[in-house]
């Protein structure tokens, strides 16, 4: 082709895609024009097969036409497309006054237990605790028989506990993490293990059969009772204020010895000041060390020479005393009208 006829002709392609460029209202009529420029068949393409004819002294001049052409082409393209999203967006946008303030999104809160958990968690952390975690559907070695249990404790009771058919339960208490605890550590221990537990309990003002528990392990050499009441001293004083009196009340669980029921008598304005019932805690009995002892083969626990203390308690409950919450059930029907107060 000579070279005057195919310059002409790379002007005419241009000037063709150009202007059908320019009347296009569409996503797929601009990929139309695109494959029959550009594409492997298209007229530009076809065009620098041409080149093959041209004159090596005008190779280089050609070429860069061809390119020209080719790049404007692009251009037009690329700029149509921009255009076309624009115009598309702009319609989606029509009618929408987006001066207007947006609508609020309703704003969640922490549970009023997390608030309380996260309280004595902080507290106990920095007396060392470290948190512990062990399984809600458990053993009865880990729930019962390593904590001193014996078959024929009311606690083991089919009315009593949620069993399963392969013989495991939901946890009735925290107290299995000691037991897993120790299965795995050896001393100095200082753990907390705050979840849930469960209870064939018929549900009230005051019991929940799904609940919350915070349990606590300290064993090392030489833990004395002293230790214990220092600790839930101090414990309870941080999380209810300084004036809190606590009462330890001689009682009974299978897996301390002795054993205490810590009552607390705290005082809030407005609200009347008595003494309830908060957790139950002692030294960890012998036995359970031995149970221990047996899972793990070693000296580790020997009873002789270690000895520790434990407690537990309800979370709920001292969610309801911290708040003045009177009835259980509350925590649980996550009503936002109850819920908001604790934002
Ligand atoms: N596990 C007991 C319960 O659920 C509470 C408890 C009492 C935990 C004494 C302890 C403890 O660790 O030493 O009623």
């Amino acid at each position: 082709m000579p070279r005057t006829s195919m310059f002409a002709e790379l002007d005419q392609i241009q000037s063709d895609a150009l202007s059908e460029i320019a009347g296009i209202d569409s996503d797929a009529a601009l990929e139309d024009v695109r494959v029959r420029f550009l594409g492997k068949k298209g007229r530009v393409t076809a065009a620098s097969a041409g080149m093959r004819d041209v004159a090596p002294e005008q190779k280089p001049a050609m070429g860069q036409k061809l390119n020209e052409v080719r790049t404007a082409i692009t251009e037009a393209l690329e700029v149509k497309a921009e255009a076309l999203t624009a115009a598309r967006d702009a319609a989606a946008y029509a009618g929408i006054d987006v001066t207007l303030p947006g609508r609020p999104l309703p704003k969640g809160s922490l549970h009023p237990l997390t608030h309380v958990l996260d309280k004595a968690v902080s507290v106990l952390r920095r007396m060392g605790f470290a948190i512990a975690d062990g399984p809600e559907i458990e053993t009865e070695w880990h729930c019962f028989d390593a904590l001193n249990t014996p078959a024929d404790h009311p606690a083991r009771n089919e009315s009593d506990t949620f069993y399963f058919e392969n013989g495991k339960l939901l946890r009735t208490h925290t107290s299995s993490v000691q037991i897993r605890t120790m299965e795995t550590e050896v001393p100095p221990i200082r753990i907390i293990a705050p979840g849930s537990a469960f209870r064939r309990d018929e549900i009230d003002a005051t019991h929940l059969s799904a609940f919350h528990q915070l349990e606590g392990l300290y064993v090392d050499t030489r833990v004395t009772l002293a230790d214990l009441k220092g600790t839930l001293e101090f414990f309870f004083r941080e999380m209810f204020g300084n004036e809190t009196e606590l009462r330890f009340r001689p009682h009974f669980f299978p897996f301390t010895e002795p054993s205490f029921e810590v009552d607390l008598k705290f005082h809030a304005a407005g609200r009347e000041s008595k003494w309830i019932e908060i957790a139950g805690c002692g030294m960890v009995d012998p036995n359970v060390f031995a149970a221990v002892g047996k899972t793990r083969g070693d000296a580790a626990y020997d009873p002789e020479k270690i000895s520790g203390f434990a407690f537990g308690m309800g979370l709920d409950r001292l969610a309801m005393i911290t708040y003045g919450i009177p009835d259980l059930r509350l925590l649980i029907e996550n009503d936002v009208r109850f819920l908001r107060q604790f934002a």
